[in-house]
């Protein structure tokens, strides 16, 4: 006899809590509540995704209650969570399922995805990541992560640390260049969007050849009169002539191991 598909008690009212709704509600999974602590957002959220609106911590009976709330509020939300067989998970890539205290049946539902403001993401090919402490918690969180994505793996603690970090110099990093290059274009009266094309193109290399092929720049090439150019220009810059001049070294000794380190120029 094909099993039901488990229902969901979503708690937050942030950027995850509305794409992950969207998502679950794209999947046609029973969403039986929309749960927080502000009861505009509440409201407004669980009007958009046709579901029941909670103001914590009152929360309705599911067999999943998801916490999309910030990682520092996961342990305090979750105390607030009402005891009984279902199964409670958070979507932080960062933390273990210990952070969810006594709960019996535990877990982590973290989608290997960058969710900001806009339309609803699809999320249909984004890996989600689950991990769970017992069996109860796998067979629920793989249920719901499977008719979300076709690319659902399991992982532990540990190798979702590493995947996080790895996430955050590959996502997070290079948009925060990509704000300070803009920055530095406005401060000479030039448009930021100047960069737009380079940037679009620039990733779809990386998806097309991969990193190593894709990179170009004067430290991948070892123009050392260009890089010094460019830290003149940063002089006022302190923090950023850092970043440069460090990332650079870090290029150079990759590719150009032999040519003289650019902290000497
Ligand atoms: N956004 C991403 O790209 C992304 C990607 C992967 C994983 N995640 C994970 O998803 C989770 C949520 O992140 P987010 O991006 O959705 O953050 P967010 O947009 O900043 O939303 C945070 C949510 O947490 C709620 N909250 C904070 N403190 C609370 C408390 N003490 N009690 C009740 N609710 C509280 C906020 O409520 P108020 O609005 O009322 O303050 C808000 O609804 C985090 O664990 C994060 O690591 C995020």
């Amino acid at each position: 006899m094909k099993r039901k598909a488990p229902s969901v008690a979503l708690i937050g009212t942030g950027r995850m809590a509305y794409h992950l709704g969207h998502a679950l509600l794209r999947a046609g999974v029973e969403l039986k509540g929309l749960c927080g602590r502000d009861q505009g957002k509440v409201d407004a959220l669980a009007a958009e995704l046709g579901c029941m609106p909670y103001l914590l911590p009152r929360v309705p009976g599911a067999d999943l209650l998801l916490l999309a709330v910030s990682d520092d509020a996961v342990r305090t939300v979750a105390r607030q969570l009402p005891k009984g067989g279902h199964v409670v998970a958070h979507c932080s890539g960062a933390q273990g399922h210990a952070i969810l205290g006594r709960a019996p049946h535990r877990g982590v539902l973290w989608p290997i995805k960058s969710l900001s403001p806009g339309k609803p993401a699809d999320l249909s090919r984004v890996p989600l990541v689950v991990d769970a402490n017992d069996e109860q918690a796998r067979t629920v969180l793989l249920d719901v992560a499977r008719s979300i994505s076709g690319k659902v793996v399991e992982m532990p603690l540990e190798k979702r640390r590493t995947v996080h970090l790895a996430a955050v110099l590959a996502s997070n990093f290079p948009v925060f260049l990509l704000r300070e290059a803009g920055r530095l274009l406005e401060q000479e009266g030039l448009s930021p969007e100047l960069l737009t094309p380079l940037w679009k193109a620039m990733s779809a290399k990386v998806a097309e050849v991969g990193p190593e092929q894709a990179l170009t720049g004067p430290a991948r090439r070892g123009d050392l009169d260009t890089i010094k150019r460019h830290l003149e220009r940063l002089e006022e810059e302190g923090d950023l002539r850092r970043a440069y001049a460090l990332l650079s070294e870090l290029i150079l000794k990759a590719y150009h191991p032999r040519k003289r380190g650019i902290t000497d120029l």
